[in-house]
């Protein structure tokens, strides 16, 4: 199939396009570059030694993804352009609101325009709030503590209604876990802009002394240790999970978890860690971060049913790719 794949330079974005072409199919990828590389794309094909058709757009300009539509024929647009820091969108929510829902928005017209049927979104975990773990899909959601959160939330039921009102459409809504590694040639992964937010970057930057230590936020939570715990999921297991729900795309909605269902703390991470590097990793306990939860793990048994998907990387994998990836990043 021909596959559009919106922030296809991203993270996520450039593991799934590794994972599409290697399973023949083609793809397109739109993406304005505010958070990555066009050299990424270039990685993507180094790995596969297939092509790919880049287009630096914007996704919310309906002209220009207008463009993309009307010289491809497209089978399936994979969503994953978007902001994703919590902490920037709680500052700045319009910017938050205005490119993760009209992006949404625009991509669904354009796929009703040309008859496009398979539209699989990029959701989060964050969608369930403080649930009790383990998630299932069938939960009621919760509200999320800040507006990127609130994006996915909409976006998801924007999606639901428009499948509502046109019962051909095919979606598929994405709920990934906490996403973490790098495909194994070491040429491609997480690059974020300044000082990482999330753990696992955090921790690669420490291990590389460009941070001086992890700092872990609480150790006063009910959970196994105290600190935080999370369902990591290796980003080559993440992408192949895209690559399942699209080959399994039937009209209507569908929601899948994309997670390992094992829950692993802060600690534990920080461990796994220094056994698959040999590598010590400094940290202090500090204070809970705001809006963090306890626990958020997945409840991962629909995948396997529905899709025969199921996550086969564990935390060490996830924990030697990361560090793999980190050390060649000259940055
Ligand atoms: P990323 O920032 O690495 O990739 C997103 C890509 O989208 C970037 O290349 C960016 O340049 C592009 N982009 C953003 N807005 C755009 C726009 N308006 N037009 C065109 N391109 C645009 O992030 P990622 O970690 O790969 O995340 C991909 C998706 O998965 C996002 O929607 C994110 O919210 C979602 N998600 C990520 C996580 C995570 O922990 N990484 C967890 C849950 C959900
Ligand atoms: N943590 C630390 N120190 C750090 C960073 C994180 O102790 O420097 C802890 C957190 O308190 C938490 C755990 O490590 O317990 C994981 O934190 P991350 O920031 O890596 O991930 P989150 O679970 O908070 O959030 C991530 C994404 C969200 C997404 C969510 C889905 O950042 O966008 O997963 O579950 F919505």
């Amino acid at each position: 199939m021909n596959i559009l794949v919106t922030g296809g330079a991203g993270y996520i974005g450039s593991h799934t396009s590794v994972a599409l072409l290697e399973a023949g199919h083609t793809v397109i990828v739109a993406d304005n570059l505010c958070n990555s590389k066009a050299e990424t794309l270039d990685k993507v094909k180094q790995i596969t030694k297939k092509e790919i058709t880049f287009y630096q757009i914007d996704v919310t300009d309906k002209v220009s993804v207008d463009s993309v539509f009307s010289n491809h024929h497209i089978d399936g647009v994979i969503h994953f352009a978007g902001l994703k820091a919590v902490g920037e969108s709680v500052d700045n929510p319009l910017a938050y609101y205005y490119n993760n829902i009209v992006s949404t928005m625009v991509l669904a017209k354009a796929c009703q325009k040309y008859g496009v049927r398979r539209f699989v979104f990029s959701s989060s975990a964050t969608v369930y709030g403080d649930n009790t773990v383990p998630f299932a899909e069938n939960m009621n959601l919760l509200p999320t503590t800040n507006p990127y959160g609130e994006t996915k939330a909409m976006s998801e039921r924007i999606l639901t209604d428009i499948v509502k009102a046109n019962p051909t459409f095919s979606v598929s809504l994405l709920r990934y876990f906490n996403p973490v590694g790098a495909h194994e040639s070491g040429l491609i992964g997480e690059v974020p802009i300044g000082i990482p937010n999330n753990l696992m970057p955090y921790v690669t930057q420490v291990a590389k002394g460009k941070l001086e230590k992890l700092r872990v936020f609480g150790d006063d939570y009910p959970t196994v240790d105290g600190t935080g715990v999370r369902d990591y999921i290796h980003v080559l297991d993440l992408a192949e999970g895209h690559v399942a729900a699209l080959d399994n795309l039937t009209e209507g909605v569908h929601i899948y978890n994309l997670g390992t269902g094992q829950g692993t703390s802060v600690i534990e991470l920080v461990k796994a860690f220094e056994e698959a590097n040999g590598i010590k990793i400094s940290y202090e306990i500090i204070d809970r971060r705001p809006g963090d939860i306890a626990s958020c793990y997945a409840d991962a048994s629909k995948a396997k049913q529905e899709l025969g998907w199921v996550a086969k990387r564990d935390v060490i994998s996830m924990c030697r790719d990361s560090w793999r990836f980190e050390k060649n990043n000259k940055e």
